[in-house]
């Protein structure tokens, strides 16, 4: 029954509901800690670096990708949040922002709901500072004021994704029924004593295995819980409606941490292995000579087929 509920009613007949069998070891949900009043507090309380003694691959992996940077991105997203705000929430009549003092948790949760989730648990201050740490960066790049863009880059840095964020906070989906996540908990696909003393137990979450994981952040379209929807990545939307629903069987984590060989660097098609894993390309070409008209005469002629097959479980480009 339990299963039931996990999945919906309308995926019972799938056989993904009896592949799992593991059950998933969360708990009550455990007192609100005090708010985060800094982004040093924020950083401390999710700070991962204990995880690296042990888990050294898993850590270079990650440092590896994306996830490691989720505010700085590429470069590019850190610039985006400040256009989203100063295009769009300044400008809106109704969104109560009018100034960078003005800005709390729920306007940059229009981003953050993915970008840094773990931004709920901060005051509307961390929220400023994020902002002004993002000018500040843009700033000191103006300037050509290197030492200054270093640091502040690092700061921007150091909000990510990281260990404790999908091991922890963002591991258990269904939580009325599979329970909170527990503050003592790794949660993997093992139960048992772990030997981290932050943390010594581990326990199973199902979910972190399957594709809505990964969903949580990947986007299944305009995100309708927001007082004002945003949309940013839909891939997850197009992995469900496109790609399941033409058969498709293979998870996220099969074909970006498995097939990939590359484990928790989960990359796009910036990686050689994922760019083979991409797309199929034919090509067919024949030439002949084209009798066009009496002035022109008899033309050569190519004529070429491409036909391409998208083999990712998605549309591609995302985002
Ligand atoms: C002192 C060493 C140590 C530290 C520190 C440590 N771990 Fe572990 N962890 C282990 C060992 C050993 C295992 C069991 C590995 C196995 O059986 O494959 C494990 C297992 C896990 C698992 C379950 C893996 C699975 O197969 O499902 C997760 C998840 C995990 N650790 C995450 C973390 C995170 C996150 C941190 C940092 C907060 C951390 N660990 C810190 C030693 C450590
Ligand atoms: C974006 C989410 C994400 C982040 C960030 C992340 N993991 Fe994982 N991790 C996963 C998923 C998904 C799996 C596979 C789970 C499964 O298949 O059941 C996994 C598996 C593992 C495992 C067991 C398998 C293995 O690779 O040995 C360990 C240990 C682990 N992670 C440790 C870590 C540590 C340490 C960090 C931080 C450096 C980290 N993870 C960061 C999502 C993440
Ligand atoms: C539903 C979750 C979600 C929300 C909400 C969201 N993003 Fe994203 N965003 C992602 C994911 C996941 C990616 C990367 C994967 C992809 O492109 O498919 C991404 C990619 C980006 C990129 C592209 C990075 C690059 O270098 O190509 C930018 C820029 C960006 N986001 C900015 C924003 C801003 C600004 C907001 C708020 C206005 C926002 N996002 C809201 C999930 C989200
Ligand atoms: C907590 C939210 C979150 C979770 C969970 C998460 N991601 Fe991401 N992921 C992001 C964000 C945000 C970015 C983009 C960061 C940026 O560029 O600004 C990203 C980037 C990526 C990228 C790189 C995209 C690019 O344009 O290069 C891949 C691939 C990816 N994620 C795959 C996965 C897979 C597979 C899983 C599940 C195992 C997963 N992610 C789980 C939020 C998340
Ligand atoms: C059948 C294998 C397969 C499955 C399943 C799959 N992917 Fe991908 N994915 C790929 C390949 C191959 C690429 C590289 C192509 C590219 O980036 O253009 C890719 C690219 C991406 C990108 C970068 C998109 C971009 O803008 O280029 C993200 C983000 C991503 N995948 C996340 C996910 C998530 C999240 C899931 C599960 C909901 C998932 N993928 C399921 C194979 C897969």
């Amino acid at each position: 029954m339990r299963k039931i509920w996990r999945y919906g009613l309308p995926l019972l007949a799938t056989t993904a509901l009896w592949t799992t069998t593991a059950y998933c070891e969360g708990g009550p949900k455990p007192p609100e800690q005090p708010k985060a009043k800094t982004i040093k507090e924020l950083v401390d309380r999710y700070d991962s670096s204990s995880c690296l003694e042990c888990h050294e691959e898993a850590h270079d992996q990650w440092a590896n990708s994306l996830h490691s940077r989720s505010i700085l991105g590429t470069g590019r997203t850190a610039p985006t949040f400040i256009t989203a705000l100063e295009v769009g929430i300044k400008n809106f009549p109704y969104s109560g922002v009018k100034e960078d003092k003005d800005i709390t948790v729920e306007h940059l949760k229009i981003c953050t709901k993915c970008h840094l989730p773990q931004l709920d648990e901060a005051t509307d201050d961390v929220a400023r500072e994020i902002i002004a740490t993002i000018k500040g960066w843009q700033k000191a790049m103006k300037a050509e004021n290197d030492a200054e863009v270093e640091k502040l880059e690092a700061t921007i840095a150091s909000l990510n994704i990281n260990c404790r964020v999908c091991h922890n906070k963002m591991a258990i989906i269904h939580k009325w029924s599979d329970g909170y996540p527990q503050p003592d908990t790794v949660y993997g696909s093992q139960d048992g004593a772990h030997e981290d003393p932050d943390f010594p137990k581990m326990a199973v979450a199902p979910a972190l295995g399957e594709s809505i994981f990964c969903g949580q952040c990947h986007g299944s379209g305009p995100n309708f819980e927001l007082a004002h929807p945003s949309q940013c990545a839909t891939l997850y939307g197009s992995y469900l409606f496109a790609y399941t629903a033409e058969g498709g069987s293979e998870s996220c984590q099969e074909c970006h941490m498995v097939k990939s060989g590359l484990g928790h660097d989960m990359q796009s098609y910036n990686s050689e292995e994922m760019r083979k894993m991409a797309v199929d390309v034919e090509v067919e070409s024949r030439s002949l000579f084209w009798r066009k008209n009496s002035a022109e005469g008899v033309l050569p002629m190519g004529i070429v087929t491409v036909e391409m097959t998208n083999k990712a479980g998605h549309t591609i480009p995302d985002g």
